[in-house]
């Protein structure tokens, strides 16, 4: 399966995704990384495994020829597969509509809980260590073009009755992100976890 990943950060899921085709694992082919941060670490990890690493962001363009930009990137390309991972930009409409059930994203809780606008980084597991929750999780979702409301496609739940703070909780859960995303493209492109 051919996935394009798109990525803001320091690209801890990207690199999972790479170990695991690097093992044998995962049977994709990454064709390009995009991102929206010049600095952001996904497009070194990208560059320092010979992958295309694209820097395209919203604030160089007026909003159609960002779009216009995305979409030529893409039509370049041709993932099968647009995978986010860390991702902080809404996918623009058009290209959600385009690619219909072929944009996938990891979410570090169990939605629909913990989910939306400003759930993002520590504010997740701030909130839910706040509520006193005895789990969390890593949730895998169909992107459309709300934040964090496309159908679920697989959860795996974290227990928390070792964390003492919001960063340990996200600590063990960005663990299980890395085994739970690879895992989760490969059912997908066994179609074993069907989009449709
Ligand atoms: C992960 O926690 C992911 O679930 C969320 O953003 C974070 C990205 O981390 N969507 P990384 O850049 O893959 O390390």
């Amino acid at each position: 399966m051919r996935i394009g990943v798109f990525a803001s950060g320091r690209g801890s899921n990207l690199h999972a995704i790479i170990n695991s085709i690097n093992k044998g694992e995962l049977d994709c082919r990454i064709e390009f990384v995009l991102s929206n941060n010049s600095r952001s670490g996904a497009l070194e990890i990208a560059r320092s495994h010979q992958i295309p690493a694209i820097h395209l962001s919203e604030k160089n363009f007026s909003s159609e020829t960002f779009e216009d930009s995305l979409l030529q990137v893409l039509k370049m390309y041709k993932p099968e597969l647009i995978v986010l991972a860390g991702y902080m930009k809404l996918i623009p409409k058009i290209v959600v509509d385009k690619y219909a059930k072929k944009i996938v994203n990891i979410h570090p809780a169990l939605l629909p809980k913990y989910g939306g606008k400003n759930m993002y980084g520590l504010n997740i597991h701030k909130e839910v260590f706040e509520s006193k929750e005895i789990y969390s999780g890593v949730t895998v979702h169909i992107v459309n073009s709300e934040y964090d409301k496309g159908r679920i496609l697989y959860q795996e739940k974290v227990d928390l009755a070792n964390c003492k703070s919001p960063e340990e909780i996200a600590e063990k859960v960005l663990k299980v992100e890395h085994l739970v995303y690879p895992k989760v493209l490969q059912m997908i492109s066994e179609k074993k976890i069907k989009l449709n």
